[in-house]
């Protein structure tokens, strides 16, 4: 029997603040009730007769697809909607498309640039909106990295996380509020310019001492990463600030994830994994990494016992179908 909170039916997520800390572990709780269901065979209807938008204005291969599947898989639809198929932004006002999806879908999914898009989506669809990457914010990326935890490490709590690279970035972002949520102690291992902003900081630290945990930032790596027992990367590079390649290479080359710096950790023959949301620079079979010579990870760090990324990435979709049935799915009713 699966079980979660009314509380979430008919809400959006905006960023990870949109829920309660109660919330969001649940919502972690769900999807691993929903992966051990499919794992089992049983395929639901749950979101049967629900039908998902899924506008993206920048590129996606997990979070498209577990969008896609986690619907079909409960009975539902997705519709893959990219800017160059509709009017949105162009022709047609924000507002307006919010307005005629909301009229036809019974949610929306949106990847894209601004976070006022998405915010404004929510805010005129009159329907669930979810945030699948703003320039600002990564929020579903974070529920499917700590189910990961969960169920490598059996709990959350007493956990620290170490994010090494672009401080700044959306994952990052996100990643940092969410350990403050989740009872996880955050270090940032970055250097000064890609430090979090002043901001996204102050509000993580705010949570994260109501909830015992710390969050502090680093600019040595070697010594930000002790006693760490995940260590977390990203692309130096986001989607949309390519003309920042050079400059960002030199700047992050000594935040490299390698097996020094997992050495670094003290818990090399303990509790430690590697995370990574995913693309990931890691070899040298990508056109990018074939002209910059620039990877965030070394193959061996990607390839060994301790990284957990493909796991990660099933669990975009597991974390993703339990946002789309908390919100769209009446519990009452099943
Ligand atoms: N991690 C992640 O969001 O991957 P995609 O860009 O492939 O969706
Ligand atoms: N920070 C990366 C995440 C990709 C999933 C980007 O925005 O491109």
């Amino acid at each position: 029997m699966l079980n979660w909170m009314d509380s979430l039916y008919g809400r959006s997520l905006m960023r990870l603040t949109s829920f309660t800390d109660e919330e969001m572990l649940n919502l972690i709780d769900l999807a691993g009730q929903l992966k051990a269901r499919r794992h089992a065979g049983v395929r639901g209807d749950l979101l049967k007769r629900k039908n998902i938008a899924l506008i993206f204005e920048k590129s996606s291969t997990r979070t498209r697809n577990s969008s896609i599947i986690a619907a079909r898989d409960e009975g539902g639809g997705a519709e893959y909607l990219t800017r160059p198929d509709i009017h949105f932004g162009k022709k047609e006002s924000v507002k307006d498309t919010a307005r005629v999806l909301g009229r036809i879908y019974d949610g929306i999914l949106f990847r894209g640039f601004s976070q006022q898009t998405c915010e404004d989506l929510a805010k005129y669809s009159g329907v669930p909106v979810w945030n699948g990457l703003t320039d600002d914010y990564h929020p579903t990326q974070v529920f499917a990295d700590f189910l990961t935890i969960k169920e490598t490490f059996g709990s959350l709590e007493g956990v620290t996380l170490a994010y090494v690279g672009d401080g700044r970035n959306n994952v990052a972002n996100s990643v940092m509020m969410g350990c403050a949520k989740c009872k996880i102690n955050y270090v940032c291992c970055c250097p000064k310019e890609l430090e979090p902003d002043p901001k996204v900081l102050a509000e993580a630290r705010e949570v994260a001492e109501r909830n015992g945990v710390t969050i502090k930032v680093f600019n040595d790596p070697i010594e930000g990463v002790k006693g760490a027992n995940v260590l977390y990367t990203d692309v130096w590079v986001s989607m949309g600030e390519e003309s920042k390649t050079a400059e960002r290479i030199k700047m992050l080359r000594p935040y490299q994830i390698n097996m020094d710096l997992m050495r670094a950790t003290g818990n090399i023959d303990g509790k430690l994994m590697f995370l990574h949301c995913l693309p990931a620079f890691h070899d040298y079979n990508t056109e990018v990494t074939k002209e910059s010579g620039a990877l965030e990870v070394t193959d061996e760090v990607f390839e060994s016992k301790y990284s957990k990324v493909f796991d990660e990435s099933e669990n975009r979709m597991h974390t993703i179908k339990a946002l789309f049935v908390s919100a769209l799915c009446d519990r009452k009713s099943v």
